[in-house]
């Protein structure tokens, strides 16, 4: 990693978050308001070449990971070519997407030959008409071929965001739980968070410490594994089972010390934390001429001024932040 990509506490970021795209083909309730998001004039996006571009440059300077995101990035009709081209880059050694899995199924053989290593797929319920009234669209048995198809053609493990929220799907927690007895999958039961726009409030978040006597009750096997120091996640199995489950605590146990995470935004913009504001753009340098130095001391620059840590869930609430879909949480991608 250069100097480039380390931050004034120490913080190497080896892992890029590229939003493809802020068009979804769903509209999940937490994400997005019904009608839709703004959406960036098509002319002020990447194209594929700036992606490449911009890739090249990341990964020249010690980024090993690169996550697709979007919107959801699947509905953009070069994703094929842009895996092809970043997974050849020299020093990469994961691409992953993560998709809402609505049309994955028929896209994976080739994607999987473009060079993708490594799928999440989100999905927050079992039940079709729930999945119906959060996604305000059909198709949830899309999304569990999606899932089959990941795991037929030897994704392992095939990790499944699912967002718990109270009311909504805390019930089905054990449900997905039971699905890791035969399945090689990674369910992950993600901590809420309040993003602009989005429905729901701090009385749907269920705390980690709550999703783990849920699952505790039922599965009393449930052990510890290790955890990647910058991993988001915290990892268990159950006795017995293929799969794992775990907990992305985002909100009750930040985990911001161990970040290596940088976003760039479909509209070019890096952002250095996904609940921090400060954006800087790579996309207007880039068009005007910029050579790769130029856009290295502006990456480092903003890479310096990266902040120890968001200040806990009360601070997040009261960022002005943009809509998740911008942002790629699959932005979806926080
Ligand atoms: P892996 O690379 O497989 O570890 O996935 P990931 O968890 O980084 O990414 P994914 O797109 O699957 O996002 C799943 C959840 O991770 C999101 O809902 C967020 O809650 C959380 N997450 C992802 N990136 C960040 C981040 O930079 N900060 C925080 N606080 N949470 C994040
Ligand atoms: N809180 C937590 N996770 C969210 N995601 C989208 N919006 C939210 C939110 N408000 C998740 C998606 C996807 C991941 C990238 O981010 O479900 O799995
Ligand atoms: Fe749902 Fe993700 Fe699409 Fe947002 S971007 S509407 S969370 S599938």
């Amino acid at each position: 990693v250069s100097d480039m990509l380390i931050d004034s506490f120490g913080r190497k970021h080896d892992y890029l978050r590229i939003s493809l795209t802020e068009r979804c083909n769903l509209r999940c309730q937490y994400c997005m308001p019904a009608e839709g998001v703004e959406l960036t004039p098509s002319p002020q996006l990447l194209t594929h070449r700036e992606i490449i571009r911009l890739g090249n440059l990341f990964v020249s300077s010690g980024v090993e990971k690169i996550r697709l995101t979007g919107g959801e990035p699947t509905v953009r009709k070069d994703i094929q070519d842009i895996c092809l081209d970043l997974s050849s880059l020299k020093g990469l050694k994961t691409l992953a997407i993560t998709t809402n899995g609505i049309t994955l199924a028929r896209k994976l053989p080739v994607l999987k030959q473009c060079g993708v290593t490594n799928l999440n797929i989100s999905l927050d319920t079992l039940v079709p008409s729930k999945f119906e009234f959060m996604t305000r669209r059909k198709g949830q048995h899309k999304v569990i071929e999606s899932i089959n198809a990941a795991i037929d053609l030897g994704y392992n493990p095939v990790k499944v965001n699912c967002v718990v929220m109270r009311g909504f799907n805390d019930d089905e927690m054990c449900d997905f739980v039971d699905l890791t007895r035969e399945k090689p999958i990674n369910v992950r039961f993600i901590e809420f968070m309040p993003f602009d726009g989005n429905v729901w409030n701090f009385k749907k978040l269920v705390p980690y410490a709550e999703m783990l006597d849920i699952v505790t009750k039922k599965f009393p096997t449930l052990k510890r594994l290790h955890d990647h120091r910058t991993e988001t996640a915290k990892n268990f199995q159950i006795d017995g089972h293929a799969g794992t489950v775990s907990f992305v605590t985002s909100m009750t146990e930040h985990f911001c010390a161990g970040c290596n995470r940088l976003r760039l935004l479909a509209d070019g913009n890096l952002k250095v934390c996904l609940f921090g504001p400060s954006e800087v753009s790579l996309r207007d340098p880039l068009r005007s001429g910029a050579g790769d130095d130029e856009l290295r001391e502006i990456i480092a620059a903003a890479v310096k001024r990266k902040k120890a840590a968001h200040a806990g869930m009360f601070d997040i609430a009261k960022t002005a932040n943009r809509p998740m879909i911008h942002i790629g949480m699959n932005v979806k991608n926080y």
